[in-house]
């Protein structure tokens, strides 16, 4: 069972400038809260307690202020700054000592997941890995993200970031699940031609170990990577409709956390007072 996540919330957000010239993408919002919140919120409903956010030099105070105090969630986080991005799985070298002897899930702070059967998916492959799990999604955009690729016998070849060509739609969502050895792993990668350790040249490894899963997220579920403006304001829409439809917030920690038994009624009423006379304050009055 994975019981630890790595959120990561570096990297220099160049896609987003000039907004992101002084804000932390991952701080912005997308719709009414913290980009952040979506993929925390699917950790915690995936049973995960504790966290390691991955995070820019100088940003520890603005995170801190837009989660509030984190025993009212009924989380553990600690920080961990990443001084320049090295690549995705630099995150994995610089929590070695989190990560200790455990498997550990990491989750990119800017993908946007939803679906009805999505959690208790994802649960249940938190509690069987064989070294390395990879969550993958149907897309037409195959040149923008990390692809699989698969042989005559539909066995998967390779794993190849950001294809010019490709006969595959599959691509790699950013959540990932990687055994107790993959800071060591990780540390043995050699930077590509962009200058960054590659998270396919990780899974790669895996999969030639045979310690690969793959897990299809399927039609019926939403999966965005929101790190350019096109895509955040696609993700802006889509929840602003669910929301609106449904009177149900996505991605509210304090619904999960309450759900979970993780806190209690004081605790909301700790976030009604953090969160003020906003609309998000109303949503946490109703839920008590
Ligand atoms: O979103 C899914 C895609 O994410 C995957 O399909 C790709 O295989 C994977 O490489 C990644 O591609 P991106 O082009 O989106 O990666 P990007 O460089 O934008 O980094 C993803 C997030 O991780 C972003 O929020 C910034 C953060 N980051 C990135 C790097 C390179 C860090 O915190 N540290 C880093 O060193």
């Amino acid at each position: 069972m994975i019981k630890k996540a790595i959120i990561l919330c570096g990297g220099t957000g160049s896609r987003m400038f000039p907004v992101t010239k002084s804000v932390n993408k991952q701080l912005l919002p997308l719709f009414d809260k913290p980009m952040f919140y979506y993929p925390l919120s699917l950790m915690m409903l995936s049973g995960i307690k504790e966290f390691i956010f991955i995070i820019n030099e100088r940003q520890e105070v603005n995170f801190k202020k837009a989660l509030g105090d984190e025993k009212d969630l009924g989380i553990k986080i600690k920080f961990i700054v990443q001084s320049k991005p090295r690549g995705l799985p630099d995150a994995f070298i610089l929590s070695q000592k989190f990560i200790h002897n455990e498997s550990v899930a990491m989750i990119l702070g800017d993908n946007f997941f939803y679906g009805n059967m999505l959690s208790p998916i994802i649960k249940s492959s938190f509690k069987k890995t064989l070294g390395c799990n990879i969550y993958l999604y149907p897309s037409n955009n195959t040149s923008a993200y990390g692809v699989v690729e698969f042989d005559r016998k539909n066995r998967i070849k390779r794993i190849v970031e950001k294809p010019k060509k490709t006969n595959s739609n599959l691509i790699i969502t950013g959540l990932y699940v990687f055994d107790k050895k993959v800071s060591e792993y990780a540390k043995k990668l050699k930077p590509s031609k962009r200058g960054e350790i590659e998270i396919v040249d990780l899974i790669n490894f895996y999969k030639k170990k045979r310690k690969l899963s793959v897990v299809k997220l399927g039609r019926g579920s939403a999966w965005m990577d929101v790190g350019n403006f096109h895509d955040l304001h696609s993700a802006n829409n889509f929840i602003q409709n669910i929301e609106s439809r449904q009177s149900f917030k996505i991605g509210c920690l304090e619904e999960i956390a309450l759900n979970n038994k993780w806190i209690n009624k004081k605790n909301i009423l700790n976030r009604i007072r953090f969160n003020r006379n906003s609309r998000y304050s109303q949503y946490l009055k109703n839920l008590i």
